[in-house]
């Protein structure tokens, strides 16, 4: 073969690969709403800085026989943003993306690649699960990355993005991954489907509503962020990444400062000195913050909770809020998991904690003993306890009993606490409290309405302020709402040197 044949068969068996399935299957994926691999990874990456791996790595060794271009997934590295990251992205025109041995192969080198030099790894499915003609040559090929995620995880940041179908074990790849992604209407997670459902329970239910974007960004938490198509979502990864450092030993990226969107000055009306007045604690977070830097996780789920990431004088920090608006913002099950995984998040990759404490107590309820909010709840005080990034807790209204411990008190080695006047930290609520410690009294009461009445306001007036936990210590000092953000910038620039260890442990072995 003369060098020019050698030449030209190097173009041919490139355009091949990159032309996948074919344009056929091309257009199926185009007019289901759907775009290729390789357009994702177009959209995503800075332009002309994507190196593909793998380019011809095939089951078929005689390149002349190969079939199944790029296995069914494109796999490689660039920058976005200026950042290296890391990308397998299946492709769903060849074999449905299903994956095969090499398939998994080139997945676990993509994430090996990003281990050793610590950069972020992002997987976009959109395939039909193992491939069923390979049997256990898939399987093992999944155990192979859930054993690699597992490793990564608190090392690099993962990302993973439903772009398709993600069904079967297959689910389990997101799930040990920090971010799960959905497209509303194209995009499915489930271990078992529809006809499998029908069949052992009879349930009907359709794929959308079983495994949809809604669905596990609403219900079951198992999605983090939803968008309405895959231009937005590629543009959420994006504006993800820009509060991540790249790997556990790298400080998140810092930012020029921005003043707030919200004026300081309506901090103190926006919650309402009436502690069963409900307000939006995104507003608070938003007239906190640098301007349109609060990127919400987890949006749509435990929404008596929020979490998220903002920079707070260009510096990236995670923040941790109870939403007073919803379930007056008590801790329940889902809530303690959202906010449990969010603080361990955060603390892998070095990011400042600021939490946000409005909280009557623990939700009660018999679902949620019989749920286990027991377990559930100790995730809160255990991830915080564990936490040794800088963590700062802002009272602004109730704090009582142990949920005011598990939103990160002094106790639980909170660096800097701050009341503002508006704050009421107690054992209980002096409704409750009136009860159990004037019963007797109120029952004797010639009138016992009007004797409730005084004992609640006595109470108030002697527990329901910051002033006792001031003295004790408990609290740092009592602020002014509008000097809250200079505040945390200064705690931020005091705290940027600190140390903290803990004993030495194979792991610790976190309630769950
Ligand atoms: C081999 C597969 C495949 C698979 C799809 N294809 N899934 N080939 N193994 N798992 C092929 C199809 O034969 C078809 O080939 C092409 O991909 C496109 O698929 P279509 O069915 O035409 O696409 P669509 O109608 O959009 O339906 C998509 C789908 C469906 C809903 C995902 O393909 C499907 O139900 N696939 C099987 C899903 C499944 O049960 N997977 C196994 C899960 S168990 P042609 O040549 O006709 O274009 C599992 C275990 C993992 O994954 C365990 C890990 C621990």
């Amino acid at each position: 073969m003369s060098m020019q044949e050698k030449l030209d068969t190097l173009s041919k068996l490139r355009e091949t690969v990159e032309a996948g399935g074919g344009q056929k299957r091309i257009d199926k994926q185009h007019s289901s709403g759907k775009k290729t691999s390789r357009e994702r990874i177009n959209d995503l990456f800075d332009p002309g800085s994507f190196k593909e791996v793998d380019v011809f790595a095939n089951t078929e060794v005689d390149y002349r026989k190969a079939k199944n271009p790029g296995e069914g997934v494109t796999c490689g590295y660039g920058t976005i943003n200026g950042r290296r990251v890391y990308v397998a992205s299946q492709d769903f025109t060849v074999v449905g993306g299903s994956l095969g041995r090499v398939h998994a192969a080139k997945i676990c080198k993509v994430l090996d690649m990003a281990m050793k030099v610590g950069a972020p790894v992002i997987a976009i499915c959109d395939s039909g699960g193992a491939r069923i003609q390979e049997g256990v040559d898939a399987l093992d090929g999944y155990g192979q990355i859930f054993y690699r995620n597992t490793i990564a995880s608190g090392v690099i940041p993962q990302i993973s993005v439903i772009m398709g179908p993600c069904a079967g074990g297959a689910v389990y790849s997101p799930a040990l991954t920090d971010f799960v992604m959905m497209v509303s209407g194209t995009s499915q997670m489930f271990i078992t489907g529809p006809l499998v459902i029908k069949a052992v329970t009879g349930e009907d239910v359709s794929m959308e509503a079983l495994g949809g974007a809604a669905t596990h960004n609403q219900i079951s938490g198992v999605a983090h962020f939803m968008s309405n198509n895959e231009e937005e979502c590629i543009a959420q990864i994006k504006s993800l990444l820009s509060y991540l450092p790249l790997n556990n030993l790298d400080e998140p990226p810092a930012y020029d400062p921005v003043e707030p969107a919200i004026a300081k000055e309506t901090l103190v009306d926006i919650v309402p000195v009436d502690p069963n007045k409900g307000y939006d604690v995104r507003d608070v977070i938003n007239a906190i913050v640098d301007a349109n830097s609060f990127l919400e996780v987890h949006q749509y789920y435990a929404t008596n909770g929020v979490v998220g990431f903002a920079r707070v004088n260009g510096q990236s920090v995670g923040i941790i809020a109870n939403q007073p608006k919803v379930l007056a913002g008590c801790l329940d099950i889902n809530v303690s998991d959202k906010i449990a995984r969010h603080i361990r998040f955060c603390d892998c990759f070095n990011i400042p904690i600021i939490t946000f404490m409005d909280v009557p107590g623990y939700l009660p309820g018999v679902q949620q003993e019989y749920g286990g909010i027991i377990r559930h709840g100790a995730k809160l005080l255990y991830a915080y306890s564990e936490a040794t990034v800088p963590k700062i807790t802002i009272i602004t209204r109730k704090a009582y009993g142990g949920a005011y411990l598990a939103m990160c008190t002094s106790a639980l080695r909170a660096d800097t606490v701050y009341a503002w006047p508006t704050a009421e930290i107690a054992v209980m609520g002096p409704e409750g409290a009136v009860n159990v410690i004037n019963r007797k009294e109120i029952a004797a009461a010639e009138n016992p309405v009007e004797m409730r009445k005084k004992l609640v306001q006595e109470y108030r007036d002697r527990f329901a302020n910051p002033y006792i936990a001031a003295a004790r210590g408990y609290v740092q000092d009592v602020i002014h709402p509008q000097e809250t953000r200079e505040k945390i910038i200064d705690a931020l620039s005091d705290l940027s040197t600190k140390r903290a260890s803990r004993p030495r442990k194979k792991h610790g072995n976190i309630p769950c």
